[in-house]
């Protein structure tokens, strides 16, 4: 069984797409998918490569039982995007950047969500409003995950 490569990016890989790589990885172990899936992500710019998550997101993955594993922020490449079956942006400005460097369209996280508003997850590196994005992350992958689930007929 070929597995479905999942690849969420951001500007650092530092905040927001580790965040959502843990959370949709949550969801895909309480769903009992995990054998199906390899979930990755990484970020735009290499300023960070190398580096644990930010404490903002390491702190509220784990006050709602989240592991984040041994995550180290990585920078996004040809590779990346060739394997990635769905690749998934935080903000307007991380899609239009994989499109200009790769030339793959890819979605927003926010599209996915019960709502469908296609919002940008906004950067907690410059707010500090982990929390919020937490919950924008959340919504977002519970919706991918159904998606996905749809689609391949999991
Ligand atoms: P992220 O947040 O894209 O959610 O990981 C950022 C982290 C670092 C920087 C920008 C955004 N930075 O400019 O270093």
């Amino acid at each position: 069984m070929s597995k479905i490569s999942v690849h969420f990016v951001c500007l650092g890989n530092i905040c927001r797409s580790p965040m959502a790589e843990a959370v949709f990885r949550h969801l895909v172990e309480q769903a009992g998918l995990s054998d199906h899936f390899d979930i990755h992500s990484s970020g735009i710019g290499g300023w960070h490569v190398g580096e644990r998550p930010h404490e903002g997101t390491r702190t509220v993955l784990e006050d709602h039982g989240i592991n984040i594993g041994g995550k180290r922020a990585q920078r996004l490449d040809v590779n990346d995007v060739a394997d990635a079956d769905y690749m998934i942006a935080m903000d307007t400005s991380n899609a239009a950047d994989v499109h200009e460097m790769f030339g793959r369209e890819i979605p927003l996280l926010m599209e996915f969500a019960a709502d469908g508003i296609p919002m940008d997850v906004p950067d907690p590196y410059y707010s500090g409003n982990f929390e919020y994005v937490y919950r924008l992350v959340r919504a977002g992958c519970e919706g991918l995950l159904n998606q996905i689930g749809q689609e391949q007929e999991l």
